[in-house]
């Protein structure tokens, strides 16, 4: 059952973050101008050839990664609950140059909107720190594969969930069977740019917000791989890739991460291999 209430709450959490998140990052159209682009390779790969193809970005921040998927050659829309971040893409499209359509919403009403008009996607397009936010995983997936024209596809990177039965030490803290319920953290979504510098800053770190503190909770979902995959399928979806990484692209999220080559962030020296982040491509037939 999808859970508005908490996404409605998150919606602030995020508005206050993402003004934080890019109080670091120096001037992103001049970055986006001069050649810059904000993927890694595991989601170029996925994504493959787009060009003259139409994409939806769900849950696309502020656009970011959105417009870096347009360079590519695909028509983008981007879609995303917080008020901040939307407003925030919208300005960087018209700043750079790049054009992209973006929509507020959460993201069950907008699949559910686009599901009943006539426009249809050929890609659609989800990442790092996504699936968490959402409250109901059968409803998205159901979602996505409405939206998705025949024999088109779903690309998924995103923040493995067995990592996140760590707490920031590393100590065994979490579930990693969720159960659909919230969990919820009173401080709300935190400063992670200003704790991962220029690795999520490629335009160049600025100090920005100093000290910043969310003053509105967050909400999240921890669903296991399983759930994820089931979900896909269960939406008629078929599956044709599913592979795990062991490290973050980007964000330092725990204590102590290192940052290797490549924008690439392990656990702690002297920690065993662990899935760090997962991706999953699915074909609706
Ligand atoms: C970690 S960010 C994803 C960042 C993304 N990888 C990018 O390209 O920058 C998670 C995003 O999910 C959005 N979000 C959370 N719940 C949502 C919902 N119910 N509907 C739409 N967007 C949502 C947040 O506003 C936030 O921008």
């Amino acid at each position: 059952m999808v859970k508005k209430e908490y996404h409605e709450a998150n919606r602030k959490s995020w508005n206050a973050a993402t003004a934080a998140h890019n109080s670091h990052k120096a001037d992103q159209a001049k970055f986006f101008r001069e050649g810059g682009q904000t993927l890694y390779p595991e989601e170029v790969e996925l994504l493959g050839d787009l060009n003259g193809r139409t994409l939806v970005h769900l849950q696309c921040n502020a656009g970011q990664d959105t417009l870096s998927i347009a360079k590519l050659g695909a028509t983008v829309t981007g879609v995303d609950i917080s008020d901040v971040a939307i407003e925030f893409a919208r300005k960087l499209s018209a700043e750079s140059g790049i054009p992209g359509t973006f929509h507020r919403a959460d993201v069950f009403d907008w699949l559910a909107e686009t599901a009943a008009s006539d426009e249809r996607f050929d890609v659609v397009f989800s990442s790092y720190g996504a699936l968490c936010w959402l409250s109901d995983l059968g409803s998205w997936a159901k979602g996505v594969a409405a939206i998705l024209k025949p024999g088109g596809r779903v690309v998924l990177v995103d923040f493995h969930p067995f990592v996140m039965v760590f707490g920031d030490d590393w100590s065994l803290t979490y579930n990693y069977f969720g159960k659909g319920e919230p969990m919820t953290w009173d401080d709300g979504i935190g400063d992670y740019v200003a704790l991962s510098g220029e690795s999520l800053a490629p335009s160049g770190y600025l100090p920005g917000e100093d000290n910043f503190q969310n003053p509105h909770p967050s909400h999240e979902f921890q669903w296991p791989i399983s759930e994820i995959i089931t979900a896909i399928l269960e939406a008629g979806m078929r599956l044709t890739a599913f592979k795990e990484y062991p490290y973050f692209n980007g964000a330092k999220l725990m204590n102590d991460m290192r940052q290797m080559e490549n924008g690439r962030v392990y656990p702690p020296e002297g920690f065993p291999s662990l899935p760090m982040t997962y991706a999953i491509a699915a074909v609706k037939d």
